[in-house]
């Protein structure tokens, strides 16, 4: 019969993987916890509509990228491909801008995005993201980042550049439309069929395509970031001197637009050249308007999100394997032995020492072989001879060394070693 195989470009993260997956969220999790942010858990899936009007019909995501299916009843929903219009939702549902401002959440867990899986680009992926709600302080542009910075510095990822860019206000993106418009149009020719087509809904999307004959075709382009009001350039200069102040080095990238719509002020990406074609860590920006238009008060907020399977894909390989972290392995033989062993195993674990034992091995030859292979620290050997005299055999299994214990308050001894050590 034919297997049922995964899905292309859905992973499973192997028991080998975990330990890796675990630090890098234990990590977010501190460094958030750390600048004031709570967790929040938003659904796998919303209605089509929230991610439509937040993340823009025009864009990738929406356009093309997203898994959406009718509902029983016909309603439209889709699988979420990232975290910001979840949280917004959320956010407005509950009436959180009545509570006290502002507030701060982060979020970590899977997103879905039907893109061509190469490395570091996957159709279910996960993010941790972070979203702050509730200032137009420029100085929260600055605290997101550094948070995201610290983080992935933290995790000793290498070769890092913050890039950075100012997208102005609503008012000076539509005064600057006409100008890329025009420019646009006089390129027409050069451009990639969907170009053709947001350049006249959507310039600011012609940006961000990624086929290299647009990308060639908008090399001159006019520059958003000659076109800011002064609000705008003042923002975005307080932005960066604080990360001059806190020693967090960036490069201007004036092409950096983004791929959602919802962005305004500031907006930046984490690179690595360590990453292929999928350079982006992690990606956020300010989102003033977003709140208002999906139907709450008028909150500005600024936020980021990392792709962690990318971050595993830089994460330095640890320096020795320390993928089993159980303690002991219960080598329990004989008539007698295997009785005792069997109490012996619960009690460890009772009293929160992990144990193991391979209950299909039942001479001492064959246990130890599985012990070993168990990457236990320890073995516990019990049996009838063992079993009599009221004791076991405690076998250190890198060493070797042997030590007889009685067995009336091993577990008691034993615990008091493991914390003790
Ligand atoms: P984004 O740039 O679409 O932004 O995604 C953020 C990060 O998610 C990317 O930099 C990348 O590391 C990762 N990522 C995106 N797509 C994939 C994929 N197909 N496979 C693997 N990793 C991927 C957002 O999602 C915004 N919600 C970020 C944000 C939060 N802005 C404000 N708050």
């Amino acid at each position: 019969m034919d297997t049922i195989k995964g899905i292309k470009g859905v992973k499973d993260i192997l028991p080998e993987e975990t330990p890796r997956w675990r630090l890098i969220e234990d990590s977010a999790r501190r460094w958030a916890l750390c600048y004031g942010y709570q967790e929040i858990r938003i659904p796998l899936f919303e209605l089509t509509a929230l991610f439509a009007r937040s993340i823009g019909a025009e864009t990738d995501i929406v356009e093309k990228e997203m898994y959406t299916f009718p509902d029983r009843d016909g309603t439209s929903l889709t699988l979420r491909p990232e975290g910001t219009a979840g949280t917004v939702r959320a956010f407005i549902e509950h009436n959180r801008a009545a509570d006290p401002l502002p507030q701060k959440y982060f979020y970590i867990g899977p997103m879905f995005r039907h893109e061509r899986p190469q490395a570091g680009r996957l159709r279910q992926f996960h993010q941790f993201g972070v979203e702050f709600f509730g200032t137009s302080d420029p100085r929260a542009d600055i605290e997101v980042i550094a948070l995201l910075w610290r983080l992935l510095s933290d995790l000793a990822l290498p070769a890092l550049t913050l890039e950075i860019n100012s997208l102005g206000s609503s008012g000076d993106r539509a005064a600057y439309k006409p100008l890329l418009r025009s420019f646009l149009s006089q390129q027409e020719s050069r451009l990639c069929v969907n170009c053709r087509r947001r350049m006249k809904t959507n310039p600011l999307r012609v940006l961000d395509c990624k086929v290299p004959d647009c990308r060639a075709a908008t090399e001159s382009a006019p520059r958003l970031i000659d076109h800011l009001s002064p609000e705008a350039l003042a923002h975005f200069d307080q932005v960066l001197a604080g990360l001059v102040a806190i020693g967090i080095p960036y490069r201007l990238n004036p092409r950096l637009v983004r791929g959602l719509d919802y962005y305004c002020l500031t907006s930046f990406e984490i690179t690595s050249t360590h990453l292929g074609a999928q350079n982006a860590v992690g990606a956020g920006g300010r989102y003033d308007g977003l709140v208002e238009m999906l139907g709450g008060p008028s909150v500005p907020a600024v936020g980021f999100a990392i792709g962690l399977e990318r971050v595993v894909l830089m994460l330095p390989r640890p320096s020795s394997s320390s993928f089993n972290e159980c303690l002991y392995y219960v080598a329990a033989f004989g008539e007698k032995g295997t009785k005792l062993g069997l109490g012996l195993l619960e009690e460890l674990r009772r009293i929160g020492l992990s144990a193991q034992c391979d209950y299909r091995a039942i001479t001492l030859k064959a246990h130890l072989r599985q012990a070993d292979r168990s990457k236990c620290r320890y073995a516990i050997l019990v049996g009838d001879d063992e079993a009599a005299r009221g004791s076991v055999i405690l076998r250190n299994l890198s060493s070797k060394a042997q030590e007889e214990l009685p067995l009336a308050g091993l577990s008691s001894l034993l615990k008091t070693r493991t914390f003790s050590s």
